[in-house]
């Protein structure tokens, strides 16, 4: 049993002795380890079952402290910083040797992120190295928003789950690297492009085919086979199998409703993204219901944000 709580001292015992903590963020939680200790690092990469090519984000408490890790910091970005930090947005900047190669894949670049959670800050602002923090899942899972999902991934490995309750917002920060000082989206998240862009003006978006780190297609998947399109012609498709629908803001009426989970009854968008990987957890978890149908929302907004994981944790159904 990995033991739970909301002890910070104990959380900052394990880290600084290079064990691991899963940490509440607004996001999803993340699973910690010192990220200047390549002992740490190594551990989240095998207990995740990650791929050493897919690079850890870095967490801290502030700019200052960052600064100690990386060069070279475009001008966007600390206008960025200042406007969205703490807040669910990652930044890609050069780093320094400090953050060793295990962290980013051998990259030259290290992503940095100030989460908004006030245990995990406080937490932050006492340790004197970053925490490097991939979803506290097994690789290419569910990511998790509640402390329950972390056990149902791991049953050993963890030193210790600080609890934050469930994650304010529910998807993944946005990353963002630096193009000749323009903002480049390698990852939708939490942090809405409308936002970015009022602030900042341009923005360009990496293709999601793209063959940059953080851009494997499968991702988020369920263990049972997820279904996207019109839910009723994939209703009749599938209706000789134990059928589950990931609703929007109602119920359909030709599957029992025990079946089916709502992810905002006041059709909002950003409830909805709070409560999409608990939903799709529910739904896997459910024993008489073998495949799973939903439909894409509305592209824009945060509808970006959910629309994209929905699509990587799908089936292709053509
Ligand atoms: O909201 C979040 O970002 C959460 C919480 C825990 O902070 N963390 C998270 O980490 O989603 P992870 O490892 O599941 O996703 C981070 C993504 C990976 O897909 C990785 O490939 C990409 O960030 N990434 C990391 N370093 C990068 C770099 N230097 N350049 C481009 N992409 C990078
Ligand atoms: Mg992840």
């Amino acid at each position: 049993m990995i033991k739970i709580g909301n002890d910070i001292n104990l959380a900052k015992k394990i880290l600084d002795k290079n064990g691991l903590v899963a940490i509440p963020t607004e996001t999803v939680y993340g699973l910690a380890g010192n990220a200047t200790n390549k002992e740490a690092v190594n551990k989240i990469y095998l207990i995740k079952k990650r791929p050493f090519e897919d690079p850890l984000i870095c967490h801290t408490n502030s700019l200052e402290k960052i600064l100690n890790y990386t060069k070279n910091i475009p001008e966007t970005a600390i206008k960025l910083a200042d406007y969205f930090w703490p807040g669910p947005m990652t930044l890609i900047f050069e780093k320094k040797n400090i953050i060793p190669d295990i962290t980013t894949s051998n990259l030259s670049t290290v992503g940095f992120r100030i989460p908004n959670n006030s245990i995990t800050l406080e937490l932050l602002h006492q340790l004197d190295y970053p925490l490097a923090a991939p979803s506290a899942n097994i690789f290419g899972y569910i990511s998790p928003t509640e402390t329950k999902h972390i056990t149902q991934n791991f049953k050993s490995g963890i030193d210790y789950i600080l609890d934050g309750g469930k994650c304010n917002l529910g998807i993944e920060s946005t990353i963002i690297g630096f193009h000749n000082n323009i903002p480049v989206i390698h990852r939708l998240g939490s942090l809405i492009i409308e936002d970015i862009k009022k602030k900042v003006g341009e923005v360009e978006i990496v293709s999601s085919d793209s063959k940059f780190p953080g851009s494997f297609k499968n991702h988020y998947t369920p263990n049972k086979d997820l279904f996207l399109g019109d839910v009723e012609k994939l209703f009749e498709k599938y209706k000789n199998k134990k059928i589950g629908i990931l609703c929007f803001d109602k119920y359909y009426d030709f599957v029992d409703k025990k079946n089916q989970i709502i992810l905002s009854k006041k059709s909002s968008l950003i409830e909805a993204s709070k409560n999409l990987y608990s939903s799709l957890y529910k739904l896997d978890n459910m024993k008489n219901v073998d495949v799973i149908l939903s439909s894409l929302l509305e592209e824009n907004m945060i509808g970006r944000s959910i629309n994209n994981r929905l699509i990587k944790s799908s089936i292709k159904n053509d």
